[in-house]
């Protein structure tokens, strides 16, 4: 299939463009290196050296023999250059990663909130005015979050995908209705999701847009068969307050002799999958694309919930690390239950790969292959929910000798 990856360049969007390459599909990237400006204002780099962009690309033109396309391009304010590339591929499939997905970058400044706001809505908007006006009937695959749903509002309630059933009473008795599962976001950038689920459910009413949004999960990991290919396709690996994730962050912490930061009691449950899962519960999704157009298709993409203190409880007794419990600088509930369908992807053939020593051992391994070139200042988070409310100072501002 012809796919456009927008947002090839970060995290998620990089392996998943070579995973698709491999398997076949025609890949063409759309991404406006933000995410890479982002780390230069922050000051802090991917633990992992990433290459620049048309390296890589060069990259798996030499290992693979298949060429991926690049344009530089910003979904959020280039509408016309977005008109023209969907025109001039004629995608069979978009796949939009491209947003800025950071929960604690999104609330950390007036600036960063606004950013968010305007770049990850007017990116989705433009997307879906420039399906609808070019007609062009490509099924579009969107990365959301399980974090739209929130957490704790359904006690122990198994999250369902995406609708919720519900009874509303008339004078005539109750009737029962679909609505979409009430959006309970816990920071801007999650609220920035919940908008873009408004503007799918409308383009599907009103346009018949083909549309899954898939709710993703926390993932982890960093490679994947195809970034390991060669050490210049490495996949992106962030550890610092803002863009690391918890599980990564914990490896990378026992990797370089950090002890492991769990905010608060560690008494949240969160949703997680491995980077090799996400690249192959996309091409699931593109390759079965919803057969109605008028309801936006939604997965829960997740393989599976940890409660956070039992993650750095594993990471600690495999790897031998410490653990600091730091006061929390978002607004959450300190422990939340957490049970979550995943039924639709694993009917359509996803085996899950589960946390296992192994997987965390090969995380550690690629932490401490690059322990070097982590900067010990830019572990504790930062960035909090409300002004005023307490962060921790440095744990270690050198990395311990062995490191
Ligand atoms: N990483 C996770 O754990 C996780 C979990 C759940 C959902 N998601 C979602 O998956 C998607 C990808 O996440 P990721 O971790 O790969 O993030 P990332 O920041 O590494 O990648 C996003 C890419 O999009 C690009 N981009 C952003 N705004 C753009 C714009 N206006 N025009 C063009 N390109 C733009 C960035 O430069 C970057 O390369 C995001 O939408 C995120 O919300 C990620």
């Amino acid at each position: 299939m012809r796919v456009l990856v927008l947002g090839g360049d970060g995290f998620c969007g990089w392996p998943t463009s070579l995973y698709l390459s491999d398997r076949g599909h025609d890949i063409t990237i759309i991404d406006n290196l933000s995410r890479r400006k982002i780390d230069i204002d922050l000051e802090v780099e991917s633990l992992t050296p990433i290459r620049p962009i048309s390296e890589r690309l060069a990259a798996w033109g030499e290992v693979s023999g298949r060429e991926i396309g690049f344009v530089n391009l910003d979904l959020a304010t280039e509408y016309d250059r977005l008109v023209g590339v969907l025109e001039g591929i004629r995608p069979e499939a978009v796949v939009h990663f491209a947003e800025q997905r950071a929960a604690p970058y999104s609330m950390r400044t007036t600036h960063t909130k606004r950013y968010t706001v305007d770049n990850n809505v007017r990116a989705t908007h433009n997307l879906l005015t420039a399906l609808s006006a070019t007609g062009i009937d490509a099924s579009l695959v969107h990365l959301g979050t399980m974090g739209v749903y929130g957490y704790g509002w359904s006690g122990s309630a198994p999250i369902p995908e995406g609708y919720l059933t519900v009874k509303v009473p008339t004078p005539d008795g109750e009737i029962e209705r679909e609505i979409l599962h009430p959006a309970n976001p816990g920071s801007v950038y999650h609220m920035t999701k919940t908008l873009d689920q408004l503007m799918f459910s409308f383009y599907a009413k009103n346009d018949g847009l083909r549309i899954t949004d898939l709710h993703q999960g926390i993932v982890w990991g960093t490679q994947t068969p195809q970034t390991a290919r060669d050490e210049r396709l490495i996949n992106r690996f962030d550890y610092d307050g803002d863009y690391g994730t918890v599980l990564n962050r914990f490896l990378m912490q026992a990797a370089v002799g950090h002890p492991l930061t769990v905010h608060g009691t560690g008494g949240q449950t969160r949703a997680f999958i491995h980077i090799r899962d996400t690249v192959r519960c996309i091409e699931i999704a593109v390759t079965h694309p919803p057969k109605d157009a008028s309801r936006v298709r939604i997965l829960n993409q997740i393989t599976e919930s940890h409660r956070v203190l039992d993650l750095a409880k594993m990471v600690a007794d495999v790897m031998g690390a410490d653990i600091a419990y730091l006061p929390n600088p978002r607004r959450e509930a300190d422990e939340n239950d957490l049970q979550v369908r995943n039924d639709q992807f694993l009917a359509l053939g996803l085996e899950p790969t589960t946390l296992s020593e192994g997987l965390l051992e090969e995380g550690k391994q690629v932490a401490a292959r690059y322990a070097g070139r982590a900067d010990p200042t830019k572990i504790v988070c930062r960035s909090v929910w409300k002004a005023g409310m307490e962060t921790a100072s440095d744990l270690i501002t050198k990395l311990p000798a062995q490191a």
